[in-house]
């Protein structure tokens, strides 16, 4: 069985998929590697949107490029034509806006969903471009995302279409013995 340090190390964003969906049993094994993530004081108060729904993806993609048209921000060419890659699932993670930790709750969910996903050979990558989607009403309330959450974090998973290389990693470190 392949090391946890192994799957860590091999981990890398994909950023192109095959037109496949996911069985609803690996969705489901993602979404148990979610459940599991540690939050802080225990609040667990993290709603996770799990979407499947190819047209809502697209959706929530040209949300993003309208909020950075919005801000006069070009689209980089990465972006395109999705902002999520085509990738058969996108999971957007949601918190309370009063709840300080948030973004490390949810920094920490994509983290295990993604090296979960790393573990049965599935690509996947985390998207935070997708906070832009709170510039648009009417996609927050298609979401069910209520008045008192926020975006936190977002990531895609799905069969990887490339297959990069893991990124050399630096590692500044003081050791105090
Ligand atoms: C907080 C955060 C936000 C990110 N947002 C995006 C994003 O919106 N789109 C994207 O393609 N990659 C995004 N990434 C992926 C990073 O670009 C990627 O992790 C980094 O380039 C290192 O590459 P690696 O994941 O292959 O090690 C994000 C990563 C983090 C940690």
């Amino acid at each position: 069985m392949e090391q946890i340090l192994d799957i860590i190390k091999r981990r890398a964003s994909v950023r192109a998929y095959l037109d496949k969906p996911l069985p609803e049993e690996v969705i489901t094994n993602i979404m148990e590697a979610a459940r599991h993530t540690p939050t802080a004081r225990n609040l667990q108060e993290l709603e996770y949107k799990v979407i499947t729904n190819k047209a809502l993806i697209q959706k929530a993609s040209d949300s993003v490029a309208a909020a950075l048209a919005e801000q006069d921000r070009p689209v980089q060419p990465k972006y395109r034509p999705s902002f999520f890659y085509s990738a058969p699932l996108l999971i957007i993670i949601a918190g309370p806006r009063d709840n300080y930790w948030v973004n490390t709750d949810a920094a920490l969910a994509v983290q295990n969903i993604m090296l979960y996903a790393t573990s049965i050979d599935l690509g996947s990558c985390f998207i935070g471009m997708a906070r832009f989607i709170e510039s648009d009403p009417k996609m927050i309330e298609e979401l069910h995302i209520a008045g008192d959450m926020r975006i936190a974090a977002a990531v895609v998973c799905g069969y990887p279409n490339e297959n990069p290389a893991p990124i050399e990693k630096i590692l500044n470190v003081e050791f105090f013995t």
